[in-house]
């Protein structure tokens, strides 16, 4: 299985490339481009964005120099916390003139904002009816703030992106998400990049169970993490740099987890957030701004 079908009947491919904070974070230049064609050199044709990234204008440039069909690629970017509400529109006709596309594949609430959600979605509801994007869905929603859509939208989210790896597994809202059609993408699906300042000993690619179990099945530590989620039908969006991760995070194949193990992997959870709580999220992300 290397694509999954969201629930509007759209493919994503179950493995995506992440993009934040490639070099430093916010950066725009010609380091992220050629890190994101490396990329699809190896292979990778899912790449997640956001405008508070700060590299829509470098991801576009590598689209554009890769010469890849645009219908060959899945292009993901969001809406940040301060252009929510009345601004959704412009904030995604900003994101594509950044990009330099038509049309997104998927376009993301990137953070709840519980007073803000019903507006920001109609705008996304009358993108994706202009067909200016194939599918709408969420990031860091709680169950609340999706009972929340359920009660006004008219377009059906079609997935959640959260933070998941092997110290914070989520399974409730999993289970939730997976019971309403909802796919799950895992963000930080390693224990988070550089921009989270953790040290590489406190992540899940160093625990010892990931490196007795990746040893077991001769892959690398990350190898294992990602073949846990896809096996399970999540979508996962690594960020790598170098070419060894890279190459690595493309090679899921010719392996397979068995239940136990997976198990095992799940047994690990500690409910340990590398990056922000949806919570209290909010007020923070208010203070970051979106370069244009
Ligand atoms: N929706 C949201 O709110 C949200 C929040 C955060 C992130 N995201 C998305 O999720 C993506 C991934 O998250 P992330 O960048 O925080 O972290 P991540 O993908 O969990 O981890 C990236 C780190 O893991 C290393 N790495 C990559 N492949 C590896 C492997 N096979 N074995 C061991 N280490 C490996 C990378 O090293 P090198 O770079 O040196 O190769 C980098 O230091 C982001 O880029 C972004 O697209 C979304």
């Amino acid at each position: 299985m290397t694509t999954v079908t969201l629930n509007n009947g759209v493919e994503i491919p179950l493995l995506g490339f992440g993009t934040a904070a490639i070099g430093e974070w916010q950066q725009d230049d010609s380091y992220v481009t050629e890190t994101i064609l490396k990329a699809m050199g190896v292979g990778y044709r899912h790449f997640d964005t956001a405008s508070v990234y700060g590299n829509e204008r470098a991801l576009g440039r590598a689209i554009r120099d890769s010469g890849i069909p645009r219908q060959e690629l899945f292009i993901t970017s969001k809406v940040w916390d301060s252009e929510q509400g009345a601004g959704t529109r412009s904030a995604f006709e900003r994101s594509l003139e950044r990009l330099q596309l038509q049309y997104l594949d998927l376009y993301l609430i990137h953070w709840p904002a519980p007073a803000y959600t019903r507006e920001t979605w109609e705008a996304m509801e009358k993108l994706y009816e202009e067909k200016k994007v194939r599918a709408l869905g969420l990031s860091n929603f709680r169950q609340s703030d999706i009972e929340q859509i359920a009660t006004f939208a008219s377009v059906r989210p079609t997935c959640n992106q959260i933070e998941l790896h092997p110290y914070l597994t989520q399974k409730p809202l999993v289970d939730f998400c997976q019971f309403h059609e909802i796919a799950i993408s895992c963000w930080s699906p390693l224990g988070s990049g550089s921009w989270s300042g953790v040290a590489k000993e406190d992540k899940p690619v160093a625990d010892p169970v990931i490196v007795e179990l990746a040893e077991k099945y001769g892959v690398n530590a990350g190898q294992l993490i990602l073949k846990w989620d896809i096996q399970q039908g999540r979508i996962v969006l690594p960020k790598a740099e170098s070419v060894p991760n890279i190459v690595a995070n493309f090679e899921l194949y010719g392996f397979e987890l068995s239940d136990e193990d997976i198990e095992k992997i799940d047994g690990l959870n500690r409910d340990h957030r590398y990056g922000a709580d949806p919570d209290s999220a909010y007020e923070d992300n208010l203070n970051v701004k979106v370069p244009d």
